[in-house]
């Protein structure tokens, strides 16, 4: 069959032929793919950065996807950590980790949206005890899913959202209550975010590093009541992958940094979540700006996807 292989680390994928791969345990189904979202973490996977890499080579990217098995049924998959990704003509999924989609779903909007919406999603959902009216500053809001994350706060309940990112024409197209555009000199924005956050409740955070390092100094220093609880979620590392958080911002207010993702948050609890994802998808809650690429085109694709801000969806 067709697929997207990497054969060194330092190339992007190449579409060739790859051995099929076949059904090995009783909940085992072949699959044909049918859209296979390049996240950023399709991207850390296929370089060998994500930290769940084993090194090993050849691969086939891709972790999630939406395809069609023997029952014609479709579903939306995540695969484990395996060398047989999304990106071909077919997949081996464990149906366990798969939900039905209804029939009329639209298999590019699944494929682009599950893994940036699920990132806030699951985070508040099953990271935390969200309640309703809880403040939220999201941290990296420009992205696929930190946008994401603003429509699915509301959803779920959320007070004021405030947005930081630094794209000013991507945050004014968001429907936050506040906006807070992180770019100029370090007080400067460190005096915008701690004056917006002040009375924030929850920080999702896709960016890590130094700006969230000083984003979290702003933010307890200007913090209304420190007394209240802050708790910072990373769920992110756009900018960074370690963050020089000084020891007194988590001593001068009542700070708890915890992370959501593949790991930290079960496949039972991320499944659990998924068939509520497919009906918010479906009802248009979330703005998906999705361009589907031919899994032929798979190296410009690659190309693309570190300059384009639409999800790049690969049809194979
Ligand atoms: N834990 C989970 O469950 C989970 C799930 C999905 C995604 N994620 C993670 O979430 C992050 C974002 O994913 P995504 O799908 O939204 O990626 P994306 O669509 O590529 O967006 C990344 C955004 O980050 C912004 N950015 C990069 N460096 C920045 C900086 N220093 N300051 C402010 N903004 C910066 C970029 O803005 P510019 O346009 O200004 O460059 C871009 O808009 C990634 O780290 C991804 O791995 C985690």
């Amino acid at each position: 069959m067709k697929a997207a292989v990497v054969s060194s680390f330092g190339a992007v994928p190449r579409y060739e032929e790859f051995p099929a791969p076949a059904a090995a345990g009783e909940n085992d189904m072949v699959i044909d793919v049918i859209a296979a979202g390049l996240h950023p973490r399709v991207r850390s996977q296929a370089d060998g950065s994500h930290y769940t890499s084993t090194g090993e080579l050849p691969l086939v990217p891709g972790i999630d996807g939406v395809g069609r098995g023997a029952d014609g049924l479709l579903r939306y998959f995540i695969l484990p950590d395996t060398r047989a990704g999304a990106m071909a003509e077919q997949t081996v999924i464990d149906t366990r980790r798969s939900i039905v989609l209804p029939a009329d779903s639209d298999p590019i909007a699944v494929a682009a949206a599950m893994n940036p919406a699920m990132s806030s999603w699951v985070a508040l959902r099953q990271r935390v005890q969200f309640q309703a009216g809880q403040n939220v500053l999201v941290l990296g809001a420009t992205g696929n899913a930190g946008q994401m994350a603003v429509e699915v706060a509301k959803p779920l309940g959320a007070g004021q959202i405030i947005a930081a990112g630094r794209s000013a024409s991507r945050l004014a197209g968001l429907a936050a209550a506040g906006t807070v555009l992180l770019e100029g000199d370090a007080e400067t924005v460190a005096s915008r975010l701690g004056r917006a956050a002040a009375d924030v409740d929850v920080v999702i955070d896709y960016l890590w590093g130094e700006p969230a390092a000083a984003a979290m100094v702003a933010v307890v220093t200007d913090r209304a009541d420190r007394g209240k609880p802050l708790t910072w979620i990373g769920v992110g590392s756009v900018a960074g992958s370690t963050a020089p958080i000084p020891s007194a911002a988590l001593r001068a207010a009542r700070l708890q940094i915890l992370g959501s993702g593949q790991g930290s948050v079960s496949t039972r609890e991320i499944l659990a979540e998924l068939p509520v994802l497919a009906r918010e998808i479906a009802a248009g809650t979330f703005d998906i700006d999705a361009r589907p690429v031919p899994l032929t085109d798979v190296e410009q694709a690659w190309a693309d996807a570190a300059t384009t801000t639409r999800r790049i969806v690969l049809t194979p």
